[in-house]
């Protein structure tokens, strides 16, 4: 039981070729010009103004419905690509090395270029709709960008939603939760600073490798004893780096790594204690140490109101059983987590499925996310857009006092 929007239905094929066209020309965080142009000569061929620059690429599609004067809600695909090497050799497949959409936003696009195609020749909706498309969403917060461009106090909306397809959930499913639905991400770099002597001769000089396997053991009981055992945060170290041979103790001993958390005060206090388990350890052993830590992505927080309305429209779209509606989080990140911070919204997974949708050519790899071998299912196009339509129209349908 689908709901799709015939029209919709009708005119897939050129979604598809819109969505192949992105693919084979992917372009990286804040470069996406060649797909910012293409989006906004799509969307002004329907009749819809658009605003351009925001974050640098971004941009937003201003599409009024029949009353220009009633409330307005924001609609958000991210454009950019990742830096890799794509392995499939069908015939969309990247024509810039190095550079591919191994994330689905090519999809994202498409989608609700559909729904903007649609509604452009349908506005019976009591509002305004901003279509923002977003540059650099892999790690470059181009959320960010364009909210610091203006995004809501030039387009002020009561709402905004966006939408990321979801390998491993079936296609014609999707998932979604209120509250804490991804983590927030955060780098740190950790800068031991010893003094290096004679391998052979240690107690000449102040082991910085010793001090920071103590602060690495260190690290780890943030997450044992200080935070509630309820509460979920990861923090890994992903490299150490010190010393150049056998019989030299070095100066320098360096440690990176990420944490992970749902909320921003566990992130205060895990933060917090990193610094003051790192400088205890450099204190004791007299060495000096340097915490650099960086706040990338807050975690995505769907808000309640609009989750369970989001929840409805799915469920009417393509059956409850179809739909996830407190599906477990994951501790991957997503810059539409700024947006959530201004506004009310939610954001959902539609199902990417299993991969078996790939054609002759795809890599031997998983069709996973960042993963070489991976291509966006063309079956969701008409299936978002109709999701992003039915969204709409529902949200302004709503009984509302003016
Ligand atoms: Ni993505």
């Amino acid at each position: 039981m689908t709901n799709l929007y015939e029209p919709i239905v009708a005119f897939q094929g050129e979604l598809k070729a819109i969505r192949r066209d992105l693919h084979a020309h992917p372009e990286l965080c804040f470069e996406e010009h060649r797909t910012s142009d293409t989006i906004a000569r799509l969307l002004e061929s329907w009749g819809i103004p658009v605003v351009r620059g925001l974050g640098k690429t971004g941009l937003v599609g201003v599409l009024e419905g029949k009353d220009t004067n009633g409330p307005a809600i924001g609609l958000r695909a991210d454009m950019d690509a990742l830096p890799l090497q794509e392995l499939n050799s069908f015939a969309h497949a990247s024509v810039h090395p190095g550079k591919m959409h191994a994330c689905g936003h090519d999809g994202h696009c498409a989608m609700l270029l559909g729904a903007a195609r649609y509604l452009a020749a349908h506005r019976d909706f009591s509002g305004t709709v901003y279509l923002i498309f977003q540059p650099a969403e892999e790690g470059e917060g181009g959320g960010r960008a364009m909210i610091e461009d203006g995004l809501f106090t030039r387009f002020p909306m009561e709402a905004v939603f966006g939408m990321h397809n979801w390998p491993g959930i079936p296609v014609g499913h999707f998932a979604v939760t209120p509250g804490p639905m991804m983590a927030s991400s955060n780098d740190f770099r950790i800068t031991v600073k010893g003094k290096g002597s004679h391998a052979a001769l240690p107690h000449l000089g102040t082991d910085p490798v010793m001090i920071a396997v103590q602060i690495a053991q260190g690290l780890q009981t943030i997450l044992t004893r200080n935070k509630k055992p309820i509460d979920t945060a990861v923090l890994s170290i992903t490299q150490i780096h010190a010393g150049t041979t056998t019989n030299i103790v070095p100066d320098e001993a360096v440690m990176v790594g990420t944490v992970r958390t749902f909320t921003i005060e566990v992130l205060d206090l895990i933060e917090s204690r990193m610094r003051d388990i790192a400088q205890g350890a450099a204190l004791a052993y007299g060495a000096q140490v340097e915490v650099d830590f960086q706040r990338k992505y807050p975690p995505l927080v769907n808000h309640p109101g609009p989750t369970k309305f989001v929840t409805g429209v799915l469920q009417s779209l393509v059956g409850a059983e179809r739909v996830d509606a407190q599906t477990e989080p994951t501790m991957g990140a997503e810059d539409f987590a700024f947006m959530l911070q201004e506004k009310p919204g939610c954001y959902v997974f539609i199902g990417n499925g299993d991969g078996a949708h790939r054609e002759a050519g795809h890599g031997l790899g998983p069709c996973t996310l960042h993963n070489g071998s991976y291509d966006f299912n063309d079956e969701l196009l008409p299936l978002g857009a109709s999701f992003w339509v039915k969204l709409v129209n529902d949200w302004f349908a709503q009984p509302r006092s003016r």
